[in-house]
């Protein structure tokens, strides 16, 4: 089961904006980190730079920089009206509005799409889809999910959940995944399934509360470790 480009939004938010959803600490940065429906997020671009390492997987990774722009300008106004038009679904405090959310969007995008050609060849950024990984059993020691698992709840069914979690933990030591909410402000029924599911193959799962609130009762991520 997968989505199609056109049911994505291909907005993509910055280190800054990963450090408080995952609760990044200097320590976990210093890890090497795989990120998981990155998108056109800057995280990757402004870690690289800082001299982190991150290796970022998207089906979207399959288009060019002007594909993945254009898609970005075909939707953000649509986007923004939908934002502005919905003023009790938002916590105003990272973004001050919905013209500076548009702002640190475009930013994100900006900085992502000018490292884009050089961080696929150097496979920063590599073109795959969960439930499937091409790599090594804890190849990583940190995997992360931002805004792609459970906020997909109602298109994305619970075994396709199941089964990528359970390969982000394959991959990674430990899995963060944020937000725990749909689409429409719920948090998902996948959460305790989920969690249930994990606990009997030896997977233990915490929930955390961020200092990263965007959609009004955001503000928690789910932890997966081994004991
Ligand atoms: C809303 S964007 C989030 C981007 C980024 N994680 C962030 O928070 O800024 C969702 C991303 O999930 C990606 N995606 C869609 N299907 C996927 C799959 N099967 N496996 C991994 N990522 C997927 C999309 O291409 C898109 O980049």
């Amino acid at each position: 089961m997968s989505l199609k480009l056109s049911e994505i939004v291909p907005f993509g938010r910055s280190r800054r904006e990963y450090e408080l959803m995952f609760n990044l600490s200097e320590e976990d940065c210093q890890q090497l980190i795989l990120g998981c429906g990155d998108g056109p997020a800057s995280f990757n671009a402004e870690m690289t730079q800082a001299g982190y390492n991150v290796i970022s997987i998207d089906p979207i990774y399959e288009f060019s920089a002007k594909e993945i722009k254009r898609r970005f300008e075909e939707v953000v106004d649509d986007i923004i009206e939908q934002v502005k038009a919905t003023p009790k679904n938002w916590t105003w405090s990272y973004h001050q509005n919905p013209e500076d959310l548009r702002q640190n969007r475009t930013k994100a995008l900006n900085i992502f799409l000018s490292d884009y050609e050089k961080g696929r060849q150097e496979k920063h950024y590599q073109m795959g889809a969960l439930p499937h990984l091409p790599f090594e059993s804890y190849q990583f020691q940190l995997g992360l999910c931002s805004h792609f698992l459970f906020l997909y709840s109602d298109l994305l069914s619970l075994e396709f959940h199941l089964n990528s979690i359970q390969e982000m933990c394959r991959v990674a030591q430990e899995v963060r995944v944020f937000p725990l909410l749909t689409l429409s402000l719920q948090v998902s029924s996948y959460i305790e399934p989920v969690r249930e599911a994990m606990a009997k193959i030896g997977i233990q799962s915490c929930i955390e509360q961020t200092n990263y609130e965007f959609q009004k009762g955001g503000n928690q991520m789910l932890r997966f470790f081994r004991a």
